[in-house]
């Protein structure tokens, strides 16, 4: 049975009841359905349930399964998105929304500031099969519409980039895309789905890595891709559950309840984010302090009108000292862990140029500003003045 009552609740409503499904038991928390396949009462019904999959009927979990979908409607229910099909990870909703959608012949414009996998799969992988991708520099708008021609099946960008935090303004560049008819996809893990309203400022499909803030708490990996019914049930389905990108239920039911909690997180981290932001500016260990929601960052008033004013989690330091004063000053904190995860309750440091990014060339590193001094910081839950001290210390313990 689906218990959601009310598709009118606010957020913070859906966030604790969307896509709840209650077994004949009648149990308080979520179910966890960790079955791979589903008996049938008779022959005729397997037939029939072959030819057509209707509601609340499963086949294979590959294909679906209750607790992967109380997920899927429950974060489908925030974001606002007709359908969702919850994924393994990230990447496989990356992977799982461009090649669902593309085929060989059709051209993509990209923003070049992406996370490294991303950028493997529009340089390495949909190239190979024969799609053209532009890259473009995603905060100019110029670039887009210097880009998009008429074959432009795509665009994709990350809202919010990783790991040097341009945010990316979603309803212009929706505008061009849809000019020449091309599907909006937007990877929208650092705007995170509390503070974004993609799918209504023009997005037209939203991935998202689950095993950031969804989960939180750095316990499983898992991903989602939202758009319209159409795009989900008959364009990402069949490519996902013929290749096997699906969601486990363990982790769907892990993911179900870090989406009850997701707010309070998301909020707390960002207030203290800003927090730290503020104290650390004009530190003489630093050539930048990044963070969206500093007055002083480029795109301050986009982040005002996209994300309500909220500039996210993570923020990035420059330190002048170079690579050097950037693995002293991670050796020297004492609360947060040097990792590479995001959106936990525990803060992580992280050395882009030489982990999450080590992979792209100088020349592609200095473009997007991942300089050896940059560390990359996660917030977490902790508190805010212990947080500000710690990482003050380590500064003034490192050189530069
Ligand atoms: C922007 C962005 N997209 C996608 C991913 C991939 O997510 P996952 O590790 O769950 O595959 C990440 C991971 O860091 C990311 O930062």
């Amino acid at each position: 049975m689906n218990d959601t009552k009310d598709s009118n609740w606010n957020n913070r409503t859906k966030l604790v009841h969307g896509g709840t499904r209650r077994s004949q038991w009648g149990e308080v928390s979520e179910a966890i359905f960790l079955t791979q396949g589903f008996v049938y009462d008779s022959a005729e019904q397997a037939e029939a349930r072959f030819i057509e999959t209707g509601p609340d009927e499963f086949i294979y979990a590959r294909y679906g399964n209750p607790t992967v979908a109380m997920f899927e409607e429950r974060i489908a229910a925030l974001e606002g998105a007709e359908d969702a099909f919850a994924t393994a990870s990230g990447m496989a909703a990356v992977n799982g929304a461009l090649t669902s959608l593309l085929k060989a012949g059709d051209h993509v414009v990209s923003a070049r500031a992406l996370f490294g996998s991303c950028l493997y799969i529009l340089e390495n992988i949909l190239t190979r099969f024969g799609v053209e991708v532009t890259f473009v520099d995603g905060t100019d708008l110029e670039q887009w519409r210097a880009a998009v021609r008429p074959d432009t099946k795509a665009v994709f960008f990350e809202s919010m980039s990783n790991p040097t935090l341009e945010v990316i303004d979603v309803a212009a560049v929706a505008e061009i895309a849809h000019a020449v008819g091309a599907t909006v996809v937007v990877d929208n893990v650092f705007s995170t789905p509390v503070f974004s309203d993609a799918i209504a400022q023009g997005a037209d499909v939203v991935v998202y890595s689950a095993t950031k803030h969804i989960d939180g708490q750095g316990r499983v990996l898992g991903g989602v891709i939202l758009g319209t019914r159409d795009f989900i049930r008959g364009t990402v389905e069949p490519y996902m559950k013929h290749t096997g990108g699906s969601l486990s239920p363990f982790n769907a039911w892990t993911l179900l309840k870090g989406l009850e909690t997701i707010s309070l997180r998301v909020n707390a981290q960002a207030e203290t984010a800003l927090q730290i932001a503020t104290a650390l500016q004009g530190h003489p260990k630093l050539a930048r302090t990044i963070y969206p929601g500093l007055a002083d960052h480029a795109q301050n008033a986009l982040v005002q009108r996209q994300l309500g004013g909220k500039g996210g989690t993570v923020l990035s330091l420059d330190l002048k000292g170079g690579k050097e004063a950037a693995f002293a000053f991670l050796n020297a904190l004492t609360i947060p862990v040097i990792s590479n995860n995001l959106g936990d309750a525990k803060s992580i440091a992280t050395h882009p140029a030489t982990t999450t990014h080590q992979r792209l060339p100088d020349d592609q590193k200095v473009a997007l500003g991942i300089t050896p001094g940059l560390v990359r910081f996660s917030v977490g839950l902790e508190d805010p003045e212990d947080l500000i001290a710690d990482l003050t210390q380590a500064l003034d313990a490192c050189g530069g």
